[in-house]
């Protein structure tokens, strides 16, 4: 990268939860060993089973990590949008991708090589902590996924998985009131671990009661705090 990009690179990275605690010069270095790399709507970034060599940062759109069905049933395991990394597990573990991740609209990354991640965890041990802590979370996430589709019904799983949807765009910008939120019917169900028709005919249920406006691949939650009465 010429030394422009490496310092807005640097900036960006520095903005991130996960790097933002690193001194400017590991910043730097990162940005410069850094390959932006690009992948269109609806693109697979890999698939479960390569070999996992880089990680990704996003610096702009949205994408999810799926687990799959040979009966060709989807769910979803994660989602990112900017300033999260994702393909962090395969190279901590050195197994395989553990999960196929695909775009769910225009994403731009920058693609980090684990040898250059890990030569910054052991040279900066706040980026280790710093780590550790973002899989603390999305371990604490998948347990209570875990939880709610042990003991929850289809309507609590589907009210969750909008309230994940509703925090997630609130953590990028959006403010209190009726939230946007950009997500197909059968998004929401793979994120709820259940069917597009259940999700679907209870979507339909909280359309009538005023708590969410359906348009095509996006929704409006327009009473979040009703959406609250459903979850548990
Ligand atoms: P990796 O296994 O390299 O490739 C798939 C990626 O999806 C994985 O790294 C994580 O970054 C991400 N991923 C897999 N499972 C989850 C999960 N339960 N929560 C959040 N992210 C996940």
């Amino acid at each position: 990268m010429t030394s422009e990009t490496t310092l807005d690179t640097a900036e960006l990275l520095g903005s991130t939860r996960l790097f933002s605690t690193l001194p400017e010069d590991a910043l730097r270095h990162i940005a410069a060993v850094a390959v932006p790399r690009a992948f269109p709507s609806g693109t697979a970034i890999f698939h479960v089973g390569d070999p996992g060599e880089a990680c990704y940062v996003i610096r702009s759109g949205h994408a999810r990590a799926i687990g799959e069905h040979p009966d060709g049933r989807q769910i979803t395991l994660g989602n990112f949008g900017p300033g999260d990394i994702f393909g962090e597990f395969s190279l901590f573990d050195a197994e395989t991708r553990s999960a196929t991740v695909e775009a769910l609209d225009d994403v731009e990354t920058l693609a980090i090589l684990g040898s250059d991640l890990k030569a910054q965890v052991v040279a900066n041990p706040e980026l280790g902590l710093a780590l550790a802590s973002a899989l603390a979370r999305r371990l604490r996430i998948a347990n209570q996924r875990i939880e709610r589709r042990s003991f929850q019904t289809v309507q609590g799983r589907v009210a969750a998985a909008i309230r994940e949807l509703v925090d997630r765009a609130r953590a990028e910008g959006a403010g209190p009131g009726p939230t946007k939120i950009v997500a197909t019917q059968a998004e929401i169900a793979q994120l709820a671990g259940t069917s597009r028709e259940s999700a679907s005919r209870f979507l339909a249920e909280l359309s009538r009661a005023g708590v969410v406006q359906q348009g095509r691949g996006r929704m409006v939650v327009i009473d979040p705090p009703a959406l609250e009465g459903w979850v548990w």
